[in-house]
């Protein structure tokens, strides 16, 4: 089975968009020449499973960032709202996490980078991550979209390591369960 696997980042109170879905606040921080490991880890997965909320967001940028297959879950969005010039590697699907993840390993896929604080949740719900990198920005937004919500029990975590960038960035790693 493909594994899954989150790289985020949320504000210090653990934001990952403002209300409106606003995330420019990501953006307004000194270059420090680090791409705090994107890189690294977009190089390490076959694809991504993405949220409908990510997605219409990525769209409004108006260039398509991802070389990599996108697989976007929407329960509503029509499945040929995909943009022309990448209907080659991005599909809208309406599945459910665990068929979808059936659907990759049938495809192949060894690992997935999940994106999208409700689709996260409803994976980690659904006991299919793995891991989770997540970079703390320094800002308090005060409301937003949250990484996390409510569960129907504990999740516990291991943690990896931690690093903190000269820009004030902290960026953990946590393992799903306990697994020292
Ligand atoms: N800070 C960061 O690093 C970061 C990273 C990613 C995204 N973002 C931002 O976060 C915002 C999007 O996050 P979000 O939490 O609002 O939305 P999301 O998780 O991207 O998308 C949620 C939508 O996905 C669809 N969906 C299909 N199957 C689902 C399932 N099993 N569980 C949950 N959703 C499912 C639903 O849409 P339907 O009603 O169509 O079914 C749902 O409303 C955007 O503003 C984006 O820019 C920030």
């Amino acid at each position: 089975m493909p594994t899954c696997h989150v790289y985020i980042a949320t504000s210090l109170d653990g934001f990952i968009a403002r209300p409106d879905g606003d995330i420019e606040w990501l953006h307004q921080w000194p270059d420090i020449g680090d791409d705090y490991g994107y890189g690294a880890f977009m190089s390490t997965v076959d694809g991504l499973i993405i949220g409908r909320g990510t997605f219409e967001k990525i769209l409004s940028f108006g260039r398509w960032p991802y070389d990599k297959p996108v697989v976007v879950l929407s329960r509503t969005l029509d499945p040929d709202a995909v943009p022309a010039d990448r209907a080659d590697r991005v599909r809208i699907l309406a599945l459910e996490p665990q068929e979808t993840i059936d659907m990759l390993r049938r495809e192949g896929w060894t690992r997935a980078y999940v994106d999208g604080g409700r689709l996260i949740q409803s994976f980690l719900a659904a006991g299919l991550i793995e891991d989770l990198t997540i970079t703390r920005i320094p800002i308090l937004l005060g409301a937003g979209r949250p990484l996390f919500g409510a569960l129907a029990q504990d999740i516990v975590l291991t943690h990896f390591e931690t690093t903190a960038y000269p820009s004030g960035f902290i960026q953990s790693r946590y393992a799903i369960g306990r697994v020292l």
